[in-house]
């Protein structure tokens, strides 16, 4: 948790309007903690960047807005990005979904410059913070499916997750389960946390961490 990686970059995309809002407080925390532990974070609102949908780019250009500085200096130079978005309707805010779509207009096509784009999307580490007004974990799951996907479609790791519950703005603060104590918790052990993603062919020591418990350590018999 204490460890420095000034190398590493961390950037933080709010997907709310509300500038005081729940994301925005469970991302200020991200970069918080991120910041506690030497890493650089940068926090961006996404609708100072993204003014219009993904056009059908035969037909019509990209929506005259900020939308390539955000992916091309902020994003694919990142290290790891943590997508901050309130619940909207079980699913994640337009803004945060029209930040994914309008990337294919930087990877689709042939050439240098998606072959770079598409190198550049790949290998980052991603996080997840979620707020919403309902406090059912299943109101959030849509989103970390799509953000699973996401990762899964271009060998990301998906490294971690928070849900806040609030309605007002700022509310997350007052959430009992903490969760802007667990988003700055992310945000610093963002690219040092242990991920680990199975398959058949994986080798593992049985234990996950290196200093287990010392009752389990002692366990008689060992542990199955
Ligand atoms: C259009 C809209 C749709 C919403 N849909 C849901 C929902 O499906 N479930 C839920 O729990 N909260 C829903 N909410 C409430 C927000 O998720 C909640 O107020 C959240 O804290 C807002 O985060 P923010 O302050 O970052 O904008 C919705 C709010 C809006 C404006």
């Amino acid at each position: 948790m204490n460890s420095h990686h000034p190398e590493k970059r961390l950037l933080i995309l709010v997907g709310s309007p509300r500038r005081d809002g729940n994301s925005a407080a469970l991302g200020a925390a991200a970069q918080r903690g991120a910041e506690a532990a030497g890493t650089s974070a940068t926090l961006l609102f996404l609708d100072d960047y993204i003014q219009g949908f993904l056009p059908d780019l035969r037909h019509a250009p990209a929506p005259d807005d900020r939308y390539a500085e955000l992916f091309l200096e902020h994003f694919l130079p990142s290290d790891g990005t943590l997508v901050c978005t309130p619940i909207y309707w079980y699913g994640m805010s337009a803004q945060t979904k029209a930040f994914f779509d309008r990337s294919f207009s930087h990877y689709a096509g042939e050439g240098p410059e998606p072959a770079r784009v598409k190198a550049r999307m790949a290998g980052k580490r991603l996080g997840l913070a979620v707020a919403s007004e309902e406090t059912y974990p299943g109101a959030a799951l849509g989103i970390v499916h799509q953000i699973q996907e996401y990762a899964r479609y271009t060998h990301s790791d998906f490294v971690g997750y928070v849900h806040g519950a609030g309605n007002l703005r700022g509310e997350v603060a007052a959430d009992p389960r903490r969760p802007l104590d667990a988003a700055a918790r992310l945000g610093a052990d963002f690219f040092t946390y242990k991920y680990s993603d199975y398959r058949l062919e994986t080798p593992r020591a049985r234990n996950v961490w290196e200093s287990p418990a010392p009752a389990l350590r002692s366990t008689p018999g060992g542990l199955p």
